[in-house]
């Protein structure tokens, strides 16, 4: 009989790369945890072409169909409770989640961020934004964090990072892949693996 699994949902807004690095990691690195469910809150993120792909239950939640952040928090956190989620992954998730939402979700919210937190982090820094203010401030060494999600912007408890080491030929987008490659799509599913194996443990 196969063993009860943690129901993880990911929370996307563009192409996935992430999002596909824990699909392919289900089964090996991902043991403990399956992905149930893809949110995004951009109608055309290839990652929901890649969830579906996978056979993997997607849904859209645009910020303009609701009054308010809270009224659209509540339609993803709706959307959470049919589902039975246990663990939330932001996976380049660009909107940024308050304390109505995080508070009701503590320890079970990761997101990934593509820099050595507390460097190059919180509000303003996503994406590509993030290695051009690592190259431009000089430093030789970045990399990626995943942490754990609370109000304030990438301020969660850090659960696992990973050093890249920057080449004095590098551009935004040559660093961003690097970045990716080397340390994002490895540390992202080995966290989940860790909660969700904690999650399975304490249920
Ligand atoms: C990733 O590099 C992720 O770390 C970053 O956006 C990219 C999404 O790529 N997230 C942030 O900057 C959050 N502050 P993906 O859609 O291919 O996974």
């Amino acid at each position: 009989m196969e063993h009860k699994k943690a129901k993880v949902a990911v929370l996307v807004s563009g192409g996935g790369t992430n999002l596909q690095a824990m699909i392919d990691a289900q089964g090996s690195v991902i043991k403990n945890g399956e992905i149930a469910l893809v949110i995004s809150n951009k109608a055309d993120a290839y990652a929901l072409t890649r969830a579906k792909n996978a056979g993997i239950e997607t849904a859209v939640v645009l910020k303009k169909d609701y009054d308010n952040q809270t009224a659209f928090e509540d339609a993803i956190i709706e959307l959470l409770t049919a589902h039975q989620i246990d663990l939330i992954v932001l996976a380049g998730f660009m909107s940024i989640l308050s304390a109505h939402f995080t508070s009701r979700y503590d320890k079970r919210i990761l997101n990934v961020h593509p820099s050595l937190i507390p460097s190059f982090c919180g509000k303003g820094f996503y994406g590509l934004r993030v290695h051009e203010a690592a190259l431009s401030y000089g430093v030789k060494v970045t990399g990626a964090t995943v942490h754990f999600v609370n109000e304030i912007p990438d301020g969660g408890e850090i659960v696992l990072q990973k050093a890249v080491a920057i080449r004095p030929s590098d551009t935004p987008e040559t660093l961003q892949k690097r970045v990716m490659q080397q340390a994002e799509w490895k540390i992202l599913p080995r966290a989940v693996e860790i909660v969700s194996k904690k999650i399975i443990k304490e249920s």
